[in-house]
């Protein structure tokens, strides 16, 4: 049985339960990060726990655990856990509280963490994977790391219906993000993807993806495409810290670029993979 950690204690996942009046499951009142374990370590975990600090200040919510101690119960759920390639869930919640909307006047938070297993350098989906395309009905708040996701709980299982791996998202037309990733295009030899605004995700994977441009000389431009764009880009790819790089072949039934990975998002995969090695080999 795994072992999971919540609210100071390493225990049994069969033990680690919360309130039916915690504030995250009533309201969804809560933040979470998701975070890669690559060679059994932790990967850019200080800059998803650097946005969980942003997120939990956006809807004033005190942080139960500073940094430190975050990365210390991080690490010990993966390696408990014998985790060698996956990934680490967190979420803090409000708390436990009658119900009432407003923040209640004593509460503390929920914080609790999770890991699990997946394939990442060798993910069977980096032949390249289909979106389904899907009107955007979130909120105006998506730069904040939310655990109010029921638009993309129906995004993505409408993916899922259509036999696709993610969902891509547009406001009339205009590319937003997946499901629960960054959407990429290249056309004409650059790099576009959406400028961060509250509309979306800034997402640690984008971030880095958009290091390893600059290092590779590829040229980025943060513009927003569309999604008849995006089908006639050179090449499509999604990032997210649980997928690393991984291109996309096929927007619902158009193929994109005869359903061949391109050269550009072939070496961003690469180089993701090359420094999340050089990463956890430097930590002991
Ligand atoms: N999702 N956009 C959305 C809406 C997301 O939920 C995510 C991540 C991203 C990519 O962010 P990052 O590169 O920091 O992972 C973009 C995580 C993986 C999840 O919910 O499982």
């Amino acid at each position: 049985m795994r072992t999971c950690w919540i609210n100071g204690q390493f225990v049994p996942e069969s033990d680690a339960k919360v309130s039916i009046f915690d504030r995250g499951v009533l309201f969804g009142d809560g933040v979470y990060e998701v975070a890669a374990v690559f060679n059994g370590r932790l990967l850019d975990a200080d800059l998803h726990l650097a946005r969980l600090v942003k997120s939990q200040a956006a809807i004033g919510l005190p942080a139960p655990l500073d940094t430190a101690a975050w990365l210390d119960v991080m690490q010990e759920v993966a390696t408990a856990n014998g985790i060698v390639e996956g990934l680490v869930y967190l979420q803090v919640t409000r708390g436990a509280a009658e119900r009432d909307f407003p923040f209640p006047a004593q509460v503390s938070p929920t914080a609790f963490a999770w890991a699990r297993p997946k394939r990442l350098s060798d993910d069977p989906n980096a032949v390249g994977v289909r979106v389904h395309a899907v009107p955007d009905i979130r909120w105006g708040r998506c730069d904040i790391k939310s655990t109010s996701m029921l638009a993309q709980v129906l995004a993505k299982n409408a993916a899922r219906q259509a036999g696709a791996f993610e969902a891509l998202m547009h406001e009339d037309g205009v590319v937003t993000e997946g499901g629960s990733s960054t959407l990429w295009m290249v056309k004409g030899g650059a790099l576009f993807t959406r400028p961060l605004s509250s509309d979306i995700l800034a997402g640690i994977t984008r971030d880095v993806t958009l290091e390893l441009a600059a290092e590779l000389s590829i040229p980025v431009r943060e513009e927003a495409f569309t999604v008849a764009q995006a089908i006639a880009a050179d090449e499509l790819f999604l990032t997210s810290a649980t997928s690393f790089v991984l291109p996309i072949t096929q927007v619902d039934d158009a193929q994109v670029a005869g359903r061949l990975v391109g050269p550009i998002t072939t070496s961003l995969r690469n180089a993701y993979l090359a420094r999340a090695e050089r990463l956890t080999a430097a930590i002991v």
